[in-house]
């Protein structure tokens, strides 16, 4: 589909960085002029601020959010024969990780209010093997943590936070990346904070754990050519720690007004419900950060959305669908066995799901754009 006038972007940063455009050239300056440009100043300066900003005492930049899963796990002593239990219902690298990490993904059904992992499955699913459990705050709402401790508390379990999608999130008093043993971040373009490429991060606050994944994201060396375990080469770059340096102190601004955004969205969706638009559960109140601003369809709306799609889209509005295939019938992970039926919720919020455009900077026109062109679709047909 080609677009020729978009009046409403699924993501826009420009209204994220223009205003900060020249803080940022300035610290990409310094970078060039200091020339350290792997494991540099800006990388140490921002893996603190980052850790202070969640409430950890410690946080280790890698090169992507998949690898801060892949080494946070290796990190936190999960490896070969265990298993750690996951959501379906999460973007493919959540399965990346725990499998980069050695161990054997356990794929656990969601709540079809929240899309967020269900603990009662999670518990049904435990076998002698299980050592962890990785709970993903789906759209930037985290799931409960109290819910979390006391389940991993009863089984004795890792929690291990995939919190991509939830940077600053906060519920029943924690902010993400703080409930479990660690968590990984990403910082794709696109995430509520996001650099200008590839990074990732890990949170803790073990230093242990915190010391491995130093040792494992530069070859496995604690010292310089000194190679305790095999690792390999995933650090965070210098240039990237330091953009990142230069936004952090807008985060909780900007995902103020993606829960203005949603706000608003809420006013205008709430009462389509009898016309077959359902809007997720938001349990944690303010500490939403949107990621991404999900609504789901019922039956027959459901069967319609490629064509709301294309309608919106002839509008000039984008949207998306997160995530189209649950994880255990994409073809690369028929391997471990489960079969369409296995996740039932899982599976049909994968045919009920659509993503409407969010970012900081989403003006009320716009939204009230989408809103008006969503009830004419469902009113025309
Ligand atoms: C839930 C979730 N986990 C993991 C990742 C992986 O992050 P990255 O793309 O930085 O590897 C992403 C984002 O892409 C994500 O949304």
């Amino acid at each position: 589909m080609i677009l020729t006038d978009v009046k409403v972007p699924f993501v826009d940063l420009s209204w994220q960085h223009q205003p900060i455009q020249q803080l940022i050239e300035r610290a990409i300056q310094q970078v060039i002029e200091r020339g350290d440009f792997i494991l540099g100043k800006a990388l140490t300066e921002f893996e603190t601020a980052f850790a202070r900003a969640c409430g950890v005492k410690y946080a280790v930049g890698v090169s992507s959010g998949t690898d801060a899963i892949a080494l946070g796990l290796q990190a936190c002593g999960i490896g070969k024969g265990d298993e750690v239990l996951i959501p379906a219902n999460t973007f493919i690298a959540t399965v990346i990780g725990v499998i980069q990490a050695g161990a054997t993904p356990i794929l656990v059904d969601c709540q079809p209010d929240t899309a967020l992992i269900d603990l009662e499955a999670a518990a049904n699913a435990i076998t002698p093997k299980t050592r962890a459990i990785l709970p993903v705050h789906l759209y930037g709402q985290m799931v409960s943590p109290q819910q979390l401790l006391d389940f991993a508390n009863i089984y004795n379990l890792i929690i291990f936070e995939d919190a991509a999608q939830a940077h600053l999130a906060q519920r029943e008093g924690y902010i993400a990346g703080s409930v479990g043993l660690a968590a990984g971040f990403s910082f794709y373009p696109s995430k509520n904070l996001g650099c200008f490429g590839s990074g990732g991060i890990v949170t803790t606050d073990d230093e242990g754990v915190a010391q491995k994944v130093r040792s494992l994201r530069n070859y496995g060396a604690p010292l310089k050519y000194f190679h305790t375990e095999i690792g390999t080469n995933s650090r965070l770059d210098t240039i990237q720690a330091a953009i990142l340096k230069v936004k952090l102190p807008f985060l909780s601004e900007w995902n103020q007004a993606r829960n203005q955004a949603a706000e608003q969205y809420y006013h205008n969706l709430k009462p389509l419900q009898s016309q077959g638009i359902t809007l997720l559960e938001n349990r944690a109140g303010s500490g939403h950060v949107y990621h991404l601003y999900v609504i789901r369809l019922s039956q027959p709306l459901a069967s319609q959305r490629e064509k709301i799609q294309q309608y919106l889209h002839a509008e000039g509005i984008q949207t998306g669908i997160h995530y189209p295939v649950p994880c255990h019938l994409q073809p690369a992970y028929r391997y471990l066995g489960y079969q369409p039926g296995d996740f039932p919720m899982a599976e049909s919020l994968c045919e009920q799901i659509l993503s409407l455009p969010m970012y900081p900077g989403l003006e009320n026109d716009r939204i009230e754009l989408v809103s008006e062109k969503l009830l004419q679709f469902i009113t025309k047909y």
